[in-house]
C-alpha cells in the first residue's frame, strides 16, 4: 500500500537535522509520493531543488498569504520561470489568511491571490489554496477564475462549502485535524465530499495526527489520516490509500 502525501513542507528548518534520511526513506515507509509547496520565493526554490533530488517528491511554487507582505509584481516572473520546471505540478500555496492580526492587509492578500490564480490559468496548472477564516472571500475569488481548478488544503470550512467546491470541480484535502477530538466539522465535511474528490496530506511539519499530535509531523503519519478518512467513508484503509493516490496523481497530472 503506497500513500500520497499531497502537502508537506520539507524546506522547513525543523527538518534540517534529518531531511535527507527522512526523504530518502519515505518510499520504504509506505509513502510513495509527496508534493512540497512553497510559501514564498526562497521556499519555492527549495521545493524545486528537493523535487529535483528525489523522484518521489514534486513541487508547487507560490506566495502564501501569511508571507506575501514583501511581494512585488515582478516576482510573478520568477514564479512563472520556476513553474516551468517539469516537476512543478501546481501553483501553491496561495490564498487568504484572516486569522492572524499581523498578516498582510486583506485587500493586499486578495491582490496577490488573484495574480497567482491568473498565473495558474496562463500556465494551465492547478492551484493549492490555503483558506483560514476567509471562506466567503476565498470562494468569491476562485469563482472569478472558472478555468482554474484547485484544492482547498487542510480544509476547515463547512460541509456546505465542501459541496460547493465539489460543484465547482475542485478537490478537498484533509490533514491530521480529522483525528483530533474537536474534529466534528472536518469529519462532516469529509463525509460530504465524494471519494473521487478527496486527497490526504500531513501539512508537515505542522498538524501531526493523533497519536503523534504535538510532535514534529512527517509524511509517514499520513497513514493515520488515511485510516481515519477510511472510517468516515466506510471503506478499508487500503481502498482509501488507493483512491487518494489515484486522485492525487490525476489532479497533479503525475504520470
Ligand atoms: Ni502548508
Amino acid at each position: 500500500m503506497a500513500l500520497f502525501d499531497t502537502h508537506a513542507h520539507y524546506d522547513d528548518p525543523q527538518f534540517d537535522p534529518d531531511r535527507e534520511e527522512l526523504l530518502a526513506a519515505l518510499p520504504e515507509n509506505g509513502v510513495g509520493l509527496v508534493v512540497n509547496p512553497g510559501c514564498d520565493i526562497p521556499t519555492s526554490r527549495q521545493a524545486v531543488a528537493l523535487a529535483e533530488r528525489y523522484p518521489h517528491v514534486y513541487a508547487a511554487v507560490g506566495y502564501h498569504p501569511e508571507n506575501c507582505g514583501p511581494y512585488v509584481p515582478e516576482e510573478l516572473d520568477i514564479l512563472r520561470a520556476l513553474a516551468r520546471h517539469p516537476k512543478v505540478v501546481a501553483i501553491g500555496e496561495i490564498g487568504l489568511d484572516y486569522y492572524w492580526e499581523e498578516n498582510p492587509p486583506r485587500d493586499f492578500q486578495q491582490q496577490v491571490f488573484r495574480s497567482q490564480l491568473q498565473l495558474a490559468q496562463e500556465l494551465d496548472l492547478p492551484v493549492i489554496v490555503h483558506d483560514r477564516e476567509a471562506h466567503g472571500d476565498s470562494l468569491a475569488i476562485i469563482r472569478e477564475f472558472p478555468a482554474v481548478r484547485g484544492v482547498f488544503h487542510c480544509f476547515s470550512g463547512s460541509a456546505e462549502m465542501a459541496r460547493e467546491l465539489v460543484k465547482l470541480g475542485w478537490m478537498v484535502s484533509f490533514t491530521g485535524v480529522l483525528t483530533y477530538k474537536n474534529a466534528r466539522k472536518a469529519l462532516e465535511a469529509a463525509a460530504a465530499v465524494p471519494l473521487e474528490r478527496l486527497m490526504i496530506e500531513t501539512d508537515s511539519p505542522y498538524m501531526a495526527p493523533v497519536p503523534n499530535r504535538g510532535k514534529r509531523n512527517d509524511s509517514r503519519n499520513v497513514a493515520f489520516i488515511c485510516e481515519k478518512l477510511a472510517e468516515v467513508k466506510g471503506i478499508s484503509p487500503e481502498e482509501c490509500a488507493r483512491i487518494t493516490w489515484e486522485n492525487g496523481k490525476r489532479f497533479f497530472r503525475i504520470p
